[in-house]
């Protein structure tokens, strides 16, 4: 059976989703699940983009071990120098540079004629090669190309020395049947294309992504590219758990493989949608929460009387945690940790301590936590920013469906000073939001507010995601607690903090944009 690449560009595409920006020590936290996933490539960021994503990028190749990290760069050379200082410590350097091939693009954003566009890209590659071992080259708008200059383009980049192909259907534009036939097309017509690795790249406008990409290995394509939960640009990239598991469980039809750990794709998927704040759809294909559930009378008899009749796929294939109860109030530190390591999560000592510590606290108040609950605590954990400004320490609220509602707040600030302020709101989430605003003593603008619990049941935790604008910046921030006000609170206390922490790491930023 040929396997099939698997490239993730969950940290760069997906980054690029409208309201998502994920901090250094997340896109890590991702990055190493990704590596437990056994992705093949692991698109880390754009270096050049900012010293943030620099440092993001470097981090992570050096970190990663088993699979290629490589980043992203336009066809100049500054962008391909940033992306070597970045990834030149990671176990196999890859580049991934592009240019957009398409007339639209071509005469309204590059500004140049296709012959222009031929000898830009050519140089590129031969630039990068002079460092990189490895390099992948990318024709922006693909799909919207004409196929003879895609096919004149693509020769002259691999004689120049690129060994994958991507041929993006960028905007979502094609039909699976299209997007096919331009790999057979570039197959045929190519001269060396049967020495390099063909790569589809597909996003979800018209919600064909996953089908595009699925075209795309039926006609030889080698790499598919793509997200978790297939977040990204507008409507998203293609779903690489979806790939995935149409590959294994149509296996008689593509002959083909993924190497993916599967039982990996839930926790990989409930990581990028709880670091992301991007909630994923209950009938999400293969990670939905309904995606198991048979509700109709008629199925669940099926199902009682024959799983096949209407499961092609089985939750445990995906790793879904059967849910069982596992820690109580009365569980110690060891049971804790063994509990968490069963769970996947090797801890440090101090990451252990205070998630314990949370534990026992939520405990008071909670009787019965399962996987789900302890995952969500030791993400939280994890990912609390260790120097945080602020540190909501109580709030109080006082709500009548007759009275004025009012908040009372109490908090340190960066210099351990309490803060103490009240004000009043319309509801109970205005009037805590009001208050905190006093105490930071600056303009907050709330975007959004969104609301989950992370499992059913009454006791079920509370995850509230924000998104706010403070001081010229937007930045999402998550709360979770056993009540919602207080995962209210917390979620905008941490955007806040995140805002603050993101200025601090910011020395000398120079935005691009793709
Ligand atoms: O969608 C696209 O064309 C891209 C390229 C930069 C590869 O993301
Ligand atoms: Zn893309």
């Amino acid at each position: 059976m040929r396997k099939i690449n698997f490239f993730d560009t969950t940290l760069r595409d997906g980054e690029q989703s409208a309201g998502v920006n994920l901090n250094s020590q997340e896109k890590m936290e991702i990055a190493k699940q990704l590596e437990k996933l056994g992705v093949d490539v692991m698109e880390a960021g754009f270096p050049a983009s900012s010293s943030l994503d620099f440092q993001s990028v470097k981090n992570i190749a050096k970190e990663i071990r088993g699979c290629s990290v490589t980043g992203l760069a336009r066809s100049v050379k500054g962008d391909i120098d940033a992306a070597w200082e970045a990834l030149k410590d990671g176990e196999e350097p890859r580049l991934h540079v592009f240019i957009a091939t398409s007339p639209i693009h071509r005469l309204h954003k590059l500004k140049k004629t296709p012959e222009q566009v031929i000898q830009t890209a050519v140089d590129s590659v031969k630039y990068a090669a002079k460092t990189f071992p490895f390099i992948q080259w990318s024709a922006e708008d693909a799909c919207r190309t004409e196929l003879p200059f895609l096919a004149e383009i693509v020769g002259e980049v691999i004689k120049a020395g690129a060994k994958v192909i991507n041929l993006p259907d960028t905007v979502g534009y094609n039909h699976p049947k299209e997007y096919g036939e331009i790999f057979r097309y570039i197959r045929e017509n190519v001269p060396g294309a049967e020495n390099v690795i063909l790569s589809a790249h597909c996003h979800d406008d018209l919600g064909m992504a996953t089908s595009n990409s699925l075209a795309a290995i039926e006609n030889g394509a080698g790499q598919i590219e793509g997200t978790i939960n297939g977040i990204g640009e507008r409507a998203g990239n293609a779903a690489l758990e979806e790939i995935a598991v149409a590959l294994h469980t149509r296996s008689d039809f593509y002959n083909a493989r993924s190497g993916l750990q599967l039982n990996e794709i839930k926790k990989t998927s409930e990581m990028v949608s709880k670091l992301t704040g991007m909630v994923i759809p209950g009938n999400k294909a293969v990670v939905g929460n309904n995606a198991f559930a048979h509700e109709s009378g008629i199925h669940q008899d099926g199902v009682l009387k024959e799983k096949t009749t209407y499961e092609i796929i089985t939750p445990e294939l995906v790793g879904v945690a059967s849910n069982s109860l596992v820690l109580g109030k009365h569980s110690g530190k060891h049971a804790f940790k063994n509990k968490l390591e069963s769970l996947g999560y090797l801890l440090t000592e101090d990451e252990l301590i205070k998630s314990f510590q949370s534990f026992k606290n939520l405990s008071e108040k909670k009787k019965e936590f399962t996987d789900e609950d302890l995952t969500a605590i030791v993400m939280e954990e994890k990912l609390s920013n260790g120097e945080a400004a602020y540190d909501l320490q109580s709030i109080q609220v006082q709500y009548g469906t007759n009275n004025i509602t009012t908040a009372t707040v109490s908090m340190l600030d960066q210099n351990k000073n309490l803060l103490n302020e009240a004000a009043t709101g319309a509801g109970s989430v205005e009037a805590i939001y009001n208050t905190l605003e006093r105490c930071i003593g600056e303009e907050i603008h709330l975007k959004d507010y969104r609301i989950q619990s992370n499992r059913s049941g009454r006791d079920a935790f509370a995850q509230v995601y924000v998104k706010i604008d403070f001081q010229g910046k937007e930045a999402n921030g998550r709360g979770l607690a056993q009540d919602v006000l207080e995962a209210s609170a917390k979620a905008y206390v941490n955007a806040v903090n995140r805002v603050l922490l993101l200025k601090q790491e910011q020395k000398e930023k120079t935005e691009v944009s793709i």
